[in-house]
């Protein structure tokens, strides 16, 4: 090649590199936060090729049958509509709350609704020019409530492909009943958030520190890092196969790795920012076309309830007075002192595995129980590790964050242990109860990064019930959150949460282990939607959690 040829090119992969930089620059975002470190360094960039930046990431290999089993996960998620991004960014056909409705249908049968029946409502979709939509892809939110019962039920949608979804609800309790009905995204904002996801799997920026005498660096990691002239360090885990890689610090070995954090994300401004406007096409009401409430009657003798879609999956639960029943099948029972949630625990090991969701349990349970000392080894509040200790009842609790990738405030990284690894180590038993909650952080990284972690951490849990079949085992699944900026939808809306959430659950369908279904606890609940759930919703996941423990 001609120098001047080469030179060209230098400046021109410098320069995308450059955007490369500013747009991954402005994309972070943060989970929960608390001051962040100011970079001790200059951040200098390294350089990277965008074009490659799809294929330079290798997910750990899978076997045959697990091949297999993430063919059938991934296609359990797709999502209609979005094959790909559409090169004008614009509103006009694009699904507009404020111009769709909703419809409740007549009861089949007529008469009163009945507690038992079967509501069903009609969503009729329209853009922003009022003409109808004629595919699906939107993402919708239903709920059913009751304001003054402090009663509410998650509704189960189906998309119909054309336009038009159904909603089905449950109807528990007597008296008033109203539909809400809320549009999420419209199916238009969908191929974005797929692809930040999985073309940008370093969304967040991930920082380790090394350190040898005097001598300090910092450098950038993730589960794949774009390849530069720069060596990396590989800490793929020996055991679980999970991958991390850091940028090797130039006067450093990768031994010399000592911290780990994240830094705090800058706004940033795209044209697709008009899909996740909070309130206008993100997170809005669908008013109703008609009435939006029911009344329901109590079941007399003899009367049947309608039931036409039998075939939808019925909702988990629902709250009446606040308090959170089951429906399938489990009943909660109610731990409202101390007395009564030491005795369920008396004698018993919980170890806690998670993200700050999970960390919130132990932290009611301490505020709850005098008696429980909490432990944190080294006054750090989101990565612990924790332990508690009732030593008269003979209680002991421990709390551990899941291991990488965690967007938190500096850590020791000999702190960040992986899950399967832990429960590798745990012995098992009828007294013991292991709980984790693992979604939120990986939102930013490829599903199948998600799917890898989901199958090491399951081949741990079967290996445990196989030495001690009494252990229990609680997953907490994911929740909603308060989304209301196009950057925290992207990096860690609900959309995203509820790919990986359907993930989770079909890894653990049929096997020896107890859900509580924080998903439809934050859908049902009236408070506003956080990543980190009230404690009147903390209260009743307790009482799952108890109620699993202590039948
Ligand atoms: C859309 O499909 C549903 C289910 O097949 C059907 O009931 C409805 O009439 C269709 N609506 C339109 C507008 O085609
Ligand atoms: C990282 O280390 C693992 C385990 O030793 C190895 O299998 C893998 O090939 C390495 N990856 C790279 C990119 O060097
Ligand atoms: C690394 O060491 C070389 C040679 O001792 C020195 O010139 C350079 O400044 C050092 N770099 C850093 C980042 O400390």
């Amino acid at each position: 090649m001609d120098r001047p040829w080469k030179e060209f090119l230098k400046s021109g992969i410098i320069l995308l590199s450059l955007s490369l930089f500013v747009y991954i620059f402005y994309h972070i975002d943060f989970l929960e936060f608390q001051t962040t470190p100011k970079p001790p360094f200059k951040i200098k960039r390294v350089s990277s090729d965008p074009g490659s930046n799809r294929n330079y990431c290798t997910f750990r290999p899978l076997s045959p049958e697990e091949i297999q089993e993430e063919n059938i996960l991934l296609d359990s998620i797709s999502w209609p509509n979005t094959r790909s991004k559409s090169t004008s960014v614009s509103l006009q056909g694009t699904s507009n709350a404020a111009r769709s409705n909703f419809v409740i249908l007549p009861r089949p049968g007529g008469g009163s609704w009945l507690v038992g029946d079967q509501l069903e409502v009609m969503i009729n979709m329209f853009d922003f020019k009022g003409r109808p939509k004629t595919h699906g892809g939107d993402f919708l939110l239903t709920r059913l409530h009751n304001q003054a019962l402090e009663a509410g039920v998650a509704g189960q949608v189906v998309d119909h492909l054309n336009g038009t979804y159904s909603a089905v609800f449950s109807l528990p309790w007597e008296g008033k009943s109203e539909v809400e009905v809320t549009l999420v995204h419209p199916s238009e904002a969908i191929p974005f958030l797929q692809s930040f996801a999985g073309e940008k799997p370093n969304g967040v920026d991930f920082y380790s520190t090394f350190q040898s005498g005097s001598l300090t660096q910092t450098t950038i990691c993730s589960g794949c890092l774009p390849p530069t002239q720069q060596p990396q360090c590989n800490y793929t885990d020996l055991n679980t196969g999970e991958l991390w890689f850091c940028y090797k610090p130039k006067n450093l070995s990768c031994d010399a790795r000592i911290s780990h954090f994240v830094r705090k994300p800058k706004p940033r401004k795209a044209k697709e920012d008009i899909f996740f406007k909070s309130g206008v096409t993100m997170n809005v009401g669908i008013p109703a076309s008609g009435p939006a409430h029911v009344t329901v009657f109590p079941k007399m003798k003899g009367q049947l309830a309608t039931n036409s879609n039998k075939d939808i999956p019925g909702p988990a639960g629902y709250y009446y007075k606040g308090l959170w029943s089951s429906l399938s099948g489990s009943t909660v029972k109610r731990f409202n002192s101390a007395s009564a949630i030491s005795q369920c625990l008396k004698d018993k090991v919980v170890h806690m595995y998670g993200d700050s969701t999970v960390r919130q349990w132990l932290e009611f349970l301490s505020g709850e129980l005098s008696d429980l000392k909490v432990y944190n080894l080294h006054k750090l509040k989101q990565s612990g590790p924790y332990v508690a200790l009732d030593y008269a009842k003979n209680i002991f609790v421990t709390y551990r964050c899941h291991g990488l990738p965690v967007r938190m405030a500096r850590s020791p990284v000999t702190e960040l242990h992986y899950v399967a690894n832990e429960l590798n180590g745990v012995t098992g038993g009828k007294n013991t109860v292991v709980v984790f909650g693992v979604w939120a952080h990986f939102t930013t990284f490829p599903i199948k990064y998600y799917i890898r972690r989901i199958m090491s951490i399951r081949k741990a849990v079967v290996r445990l019930l196989a030495r001690a079949p009494a252990t229990k085992i609680i997953i907490r699944t994911a929740n909603l959150k308060r989304v209301s900026t196009p950057l925290s939808a992207l990096v860690g809306g609900d959309w995203l949460s509820l790919q990986r959430d359907k993930i989770l659950r079909t890894m653990f369908k049929g096997m020896d282990v107890y859900f509580v279904d924080a998903w439809e606890m934050t859908v049902a609940h009236y408070l506003k939607h956080d990543i980190h759930p009230p404690r009147p919703i903390i209260k009743n996941m307790i009482d799952v959690v108890l109620s699993y423990i202590c039948p």
